[in-house]
């Protein structure tokens, strides 16, 4: 135990008594809320680092906002951030700092301060370094396999942290893409995975990048024992393999186990977390996908958004923000579910990206302390991309009994190059807005009455019918806004959501950055294969 685990439960906080009276009182539908509040635009519209948030479809009123405010104040969120950007131990259960906002912080000025240890950022330029300089080495031709071809292929073998933000993000940024140069991405252990992709490759000008923070990990170094094996049996020499393998890792003594060498193992370090890893040396794949600038540019739009939470005041502070309205809702409102729905497709893995991050830090059963948890932790994450979503399983959310908060992520200037593709962001835009609107406004059964009856519907008919069309509506939304979609506004936006999880847990009391709860059938899979 050590200072940072007692710290006061959050049913014991003022503000959380104040917060569940209010619950209890009840508050107006949202279809009333947005009709009697002229102050709302105003009020629940917040922006940092190109991201505006319209949160005026969440069911706060002033009392419910002010109370919310409170409780950050109270269970001193500004010092629990502070905390983990000066590098304590936060990470308590393994007690390790939690900086990969470092990874993010450039090099230090009076307006970009640099509150954890200087010998921190040093490591990180020099890795950032490293890791880019290959990237362009290869975006160059200047990397060549074991017979002189020129590398053309590059595959990302990792699975969780390793694979989905880098994976998540080459693809949000496609158009930056390499011409010449694929990246690919394989997680799965499952050989069909495996052979389709391989069958599709040249050996002699591929590139295997084994990503994995501790190279323990099952289904990874199945996947990387394949590959090398495929290489071999294509015709490259063991003592030829260095030429197309890479390891990226935060273990260099278990990548050398692999045969790995010093020079083609890329380095990052314990205190950041794999989902967490984006920014790191496990961004490789990314940083080959999108060159060196597009690089820097996610790092600096994340950047904007750690200065953002570090300065602004809880009122204003959008990750702050979030994440009280995900605790209004998740434990006073009692919504369980959070449906996150990207309307540009582009951001196809987004949702499965934040997925991990917020359920695999903030599904938990103890406070800092050890004690049981006294308020529900983090929700389901699901969803995908809106448009899609809309014709799938918007239907439960519309009509089911499920409470579900929902997430929207629009951007307002598209630049394909394609005649029409104004009109087809008007389309997608106008469906996301119509959705929120829906959601939140819902449709009374007199209102559907009254609309079935101005259709010319007889009124028994319509009286049969009316049950079946209404819509219950009160199902509050944010809608995230990016100029467009671009890597400063990515990386933006992928701080964002990591600052929301790690306010949450604050918030809750409980550790975002340990995951205890994956260790116990990895255990049983490993004792299965030794047959105990
Ligand atoms: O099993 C979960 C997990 O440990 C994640 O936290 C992590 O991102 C993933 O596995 C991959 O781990 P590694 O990078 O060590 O291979």
């Amino acid at each position: 135990m050590n200072h940072l685990t007692h710290r006061p439960h959050p049913v014991d906080l003022p503000a959380w008594s104040r917060l569940t009276d209010l619950a209890r009182a009840g508050q107006p539908h949202l279809r009333e809320l947005l009709v009697t509040e002229p102050d709302r635009t105003a009020r629940l519209s917040l922006s940092a680092a190109g991201i505006t948030l319209d949160a005026t479809r969440q069911r706060l009123t002033p009392e419910v906002e002010a109370a919310l405010v409170e409780l950050a104040l109270q269970a001193d969120l500004p010092g629990q951030r502070d905390a983990m950007f000066r590098g304590e131990a936060i990470n308590t259960t393994e007690q390790r700092p939690v900086l990969h906002v470092a990874l993010r912080g450039g090099n230090a000025s009076p307006g970009n301060p640099h509150p954890w240890p200087a010998d921190v950022s040093h490591s990180v330029a020099r890795e950032l370094d490293r890791m880019t300089g290959f990237a362009e080495q290869l975006r160059a031709g200047a990397v060549t396999g074991s017979d002189g071809q020129v590398i053309r292929d590059v595959v990302n073998i990792g699975i969780g942290g390793s694979d989905l933000g880098p994976r998540m993000a080459t693809e949000a940024l496609a158009h930056l893409a390499h011409p010449e140069l694929r990246v690919h991405y394989l997680a799965n252990p499952d050989a069909w995975a495996l052979w389709s992709l391989l069958r599709t490759l040249d050996a002699r000008r591929t590139m295997f990048i084994v990503a994995s923070k501790t190279f323990t990990t099952q289904e990874t170094l199945a996947n990387a024992a394949t590959a090398r094996r495929w290489l071999l049996d294509q015709g490259i020499a063991e003592h030829e393999l260095h030429h197309h393998l890479v390891a990226v890792t935060a273990a260099p003594d278990e990548a050398a186990k692999h045969g790995h060498t010093p020079e083609r193992t890329f380095l990052f370090s314990d205190w950041v977390g794999g989902r967490y890893s984006l920014w790191s040396a496990l961004g490789l794949p990314l940083a080959v996908a999108i060159g060196r600038d597009g690089f820097l540019q996610l790092l600096a739009g994340a950047r904007a958004m750690d200065l953002h939470f570090l300065q602004a005041p809880p009122a204003q502070n959008l990750p702050m923000r979030l994440a009280l309205h995900g605790v209004w809702n998740r434990n006073f409102l009692q919504m369980h579910s959070l449906m996150l729905a990207a309307y540009t497709a582009r951001l196809g893995r987004f949702t499965p990206y934040v997925q991990q991050m917020d359920m695999e830090s903030n599904g938990k059963q103890t406070h800092l302390d050890g004690t049981p948890v006294t308020v529900d932790t983090g929700p389901v994450i699901w969803g995908g991309l809106g448009m899609d979503g809309q014709h799938a399983f918007y239907q439960l959310i519309h009509q089911g009994q499920h409470r579900v908060a929902v997430d929207f992520i629009g951007v307002r200037t598209d630049d394909t190059p394609l005649p029409l593709a104004a009109d087809h962001l008007a389309l997608v835009n106008r469906n996301m807005l119509a959705q929120a609107e829906a959601m939140a406004r819902g449709r009374s059964l007199e209102d559907t009455l009254a609309m079935l009856r101005r259709q010319g519907m007889h009124e028994a008919e319509a009286q049969a019918l009316a049950p079946h069309r209404q819509f219950h509506g009160n199902t509050p939304s944010h809608v995230f806004w990016l100029e467009q979609l671009d890597a400063f506004s990515l990386g933006a936006l992928a701080a964002l959501f990591e600052h929301r999880v790690f306010c949450q847990a604050a918030l809750w009391n409980i550790n975002a950055y340990d995951q205890w709860g994956v260790e116990l059938g990895k255990t049983l899979a490993k004792a299965m294969e030794s047959g105990r």
